[in-house]
């Protein structure tokens, strides 16, 4: 074996994460009954980006041993074997999350279990919280690593709940949930994965990180629910952790002219509605990540779990304005998903279509009737292509993933780090 070994390359290191990643979250969500277990585990046979856990495990990397507090935390987690007794038999059971319906359990010779012969209702899961064996610090605690997995959990529960409620026939390049199961095993089924990954969160241990991951599912419903009302008043589900003027907000348009004030109010939904769709999930998380780690402050006394939710929150908002701004510039095919204006066919009026609005007055009609009438999309796609939407969008991306590198910079320098801003820069590049 050489002497000296070569620097890590921590995107390698986190790429073996992610393959243990889908691994535990199948385990995770083992059901016993067929028709569940197949719809819950449905979108993770194919490999989606993952962003959001890579996130978690970057800034897990990033930022453990900036407090003090870290090494007895790193003993804590792996501590937690995800054993417990069982309170019937007093005997030591995996974790199955139900004591009480262990595999032995009566409870399985329900008949309408028994045929066609099943696995076991309850598989051993979760999988024991052990740290895996890299020879290298700094080390992911085993509790960040669940919740990497806990977060990508939640995003597949509510991509389960958004092909239904939009309907959608595709996603990871095949047939949707709600195309290959229907609606209703759709919808129990992100129930399952959102029932699972609260009590893997629970088993964390930290009520502030169980806060925020719950206060991230309430937020996805805010952020759905205000898509599908338009044109709310912009403070409609607020409680965002938002301030005003924090999110870039382009070019006020002129006080005098009529339709700014409906363009203001509609890109201040817009933003709002990004940001409790898409970012509070990777804002959080980022947060959450950094807490399990013991948290600790920055020289200057800033502390680093405000870092990583500015980090998380502007990088979340620049990945769904590239989201939106894809639906126009990138292929179906490409996507894996409907595409070219699928935005607008579903009445929603996203950057792009917000950008055309400020060189052709014509789009506020289009915007207000929700593209409804008889050849609205054809035009509104029309508007959008001869007008600077698409670039603007792109800037607007831009201006926040600045800000989230802003964010990284104040973290001490770290290959985890570097890896950070390399993901920060695909977020504009990507094209799926
Ligand atoms: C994808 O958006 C959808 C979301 C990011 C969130 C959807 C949230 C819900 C349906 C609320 C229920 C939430 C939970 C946690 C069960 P999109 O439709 O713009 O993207 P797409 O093109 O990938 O479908
Ligand atoms: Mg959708
Ligand atoms: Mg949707």
């Amino acid at each position: 074996p050489p002497l000296t070994t070569p620097p890590l390359d921590p995107l390698k290191i986190i790429q073996q994460e992610l393959l243990l990643l889908r691994t535990n979250i199948t385990t995770l969500l083992g059901a016993g009954h067929p028709s569940l277990d197949r719809v819950a585990k449905y979108y993770f046979a194919a490999e989606g980006k993952q962003v959001r856990p890579l996130i978690v495990l970057l800034i897990a990397q990033a930022t453990n041993g900036l407090s003090p507090d870290f090494p007895r935390l790193k003993w804590l987690g792996e501590r937690t074997q995800d054993k417990l007794d069982d309170p019937l038999t007093g005997k030591e059971v995996l974790n199955d999350y139900n004591p009480h319906m262990p595999e032995s359990s009566s409870a399985f010779s329900a008949p309408f279990l028994l045929s066609p012969p099943h696995p076991p209702s309850i598989e051993p899961h979760p999988p024991p919280l052990q740290a895996l064996a890299f020879p290298f610090p700094p080390h992911i605690l085993p509790t960040q690593r669940r919740l990497a997995e806990i977060t990508e959990m939640i995003h597949v529960a509510s991509l389960l709940h958004d092909d239904v409620v939009d309907s959608s026939p595709t996603r990871r390049n095949a047939p949707s949930a709600p195309a290959a199961f229907g609606n209703k095993l759709s919808v129990l089924g992100g129930d399952f994965l959102l029932g699972r990954a609260s009590a893997a969160l629970a088993r964390l241990g930290s009520l502030e990180v169980v806060e925020l991951l719950a206060t991230v599912i309430s937020n996805l419903v805010e952020g759905e629910l205000m898509q599908m009302r338009p044109l709310a008043l912009p403070d409609a589900g607020a409680s965002a952790g938002m301030e005003a003027g924090e999110l870039f907000p382009p070019a006020q348009p002129q006080a005098q002219e009529p339709q700014a004030q409906a363009r203001l109010m509609a890109w201040q939904h817009y933003m709002q509605k990004t940001y409790l769709k898409t970012a509070s999930l990777m804002a959080k998380s980022a947060r959450a990540g950094v807490i399990l780690g013991g948290g600790g402050r920055l020289d200057g006394g800033i502390e680093v779990k405000d870092v990583a939710y500015a980090f998380g929150r502007n990088l979340g908002i620049a990945f769904q304005l590239v989201d939106d701004m894809l639906d126009f510039t990138s292929s179906a095919a490409t996507l894996g998903k409907p595409s070219d204006g699928a935005d607008l066919r579903l009445g929603l009026a996203t950057a792009p279509a917000l950008f055309a609005w400020e060189e052709h007055k014509e789009m506020g009609e289009l915007v207000a009737r929700k593209f409804e009438k008889e050849g609205d999309v054809p035009r509104a796609l029309e508007l959008i292509h001869t007008s600077s939407s698409i670039p603007r969008t792109r800037e607007l991306a831009e201006q926040h993933v600045t800000a989230a590198l802003d964010a990284l910079s104040l973290l001490p320098e770290s290959g985890a780090r570097e890896a950070l801003r390399g993901l920060s820069g695909e977020v504009l590049l990507r094209s799926r």
